[in-house]
């Protein structure tokens, strides 16, 4: 029996959301997090807990299409929205490429953080598709990682941009064939 939980489930509320493409009708606390949700009421243990303060980016999942801390964000608000976290988005299949390369490049060590990297530089790689190696830093910056020193993540994501663009290029050139 947890009496502060209790008291919080006497003010529960009904919320619907879409999490992965599934749908799902719960009853959540009014102050729980969605990164709690996720994790403690749907079982997504993906999406990590750091610094809960909205600042190492290791919760961060996307919502209605736009990647949010989840540490910062109550379930509730997430009621009829669509929710992605890092399940969804690598049983996708669309960062396949990320992941290889985030292994390759040995951007990972103990992993904590390659959730929440892996989420923003999906996001990246899809609204920047020509950014510069500054740029992917500045973007990447939001997310902290306390074992690999961040180069080789950066590399990892510049390798990806490349190789997207290169495979772009090539299909444009044989559609004009
Ligand atoms: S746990 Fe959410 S930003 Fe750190
Ligand atoms: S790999 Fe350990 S925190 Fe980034």
């Amino acid at each position: 029996m947890n009496p502060i939980k209790d008291a919080a489930m006497d003010h529960a509320r009904p919320i619907q959301l879409t999490v992965n493409g599934e749908t799902h009708r719960c009853t959540v606390a009014p102050r729980q997090h969605l990164v709690d949700f996720v994790r403690e009421d749907l079982g997504l243990t993906g999406s990590h807990l750091g610094c809960e303060h909205g600042v190492c980016g290791a919760c961060t999942v996307r919502l209605d299409g736009a990647i949010v801390r989840g540490c910062l964000v109550l379930a509730v608000q997430a009621d009829g929205r669509a929710v992605q976290t890092i399940e969804g988005l690598s049983q996708g299949g669309s960062v396949r490429d990320l992941q290889d390369a985030f292994v390759a490049r040995n951007a990972l060590q103990c992993g904590y953080c390659t959730p929440g990297m892996l989420m923003a530089a999906a996001e990246l790689l899809e609204t920047q598709p020509d950014a510069t190696r500054e740029q992917v830093r500045t973007w990447m910056s939001g997310n902290y990682c306390r074992c690999t020193g961040y180069q080789a993540i950066v590399d990892a994501v510049c390798e990806v941009l490349a190789s997207r663009k290169a495979t772009a290029a090539a299909a444009a050139r044989g559609a004009r064939a």
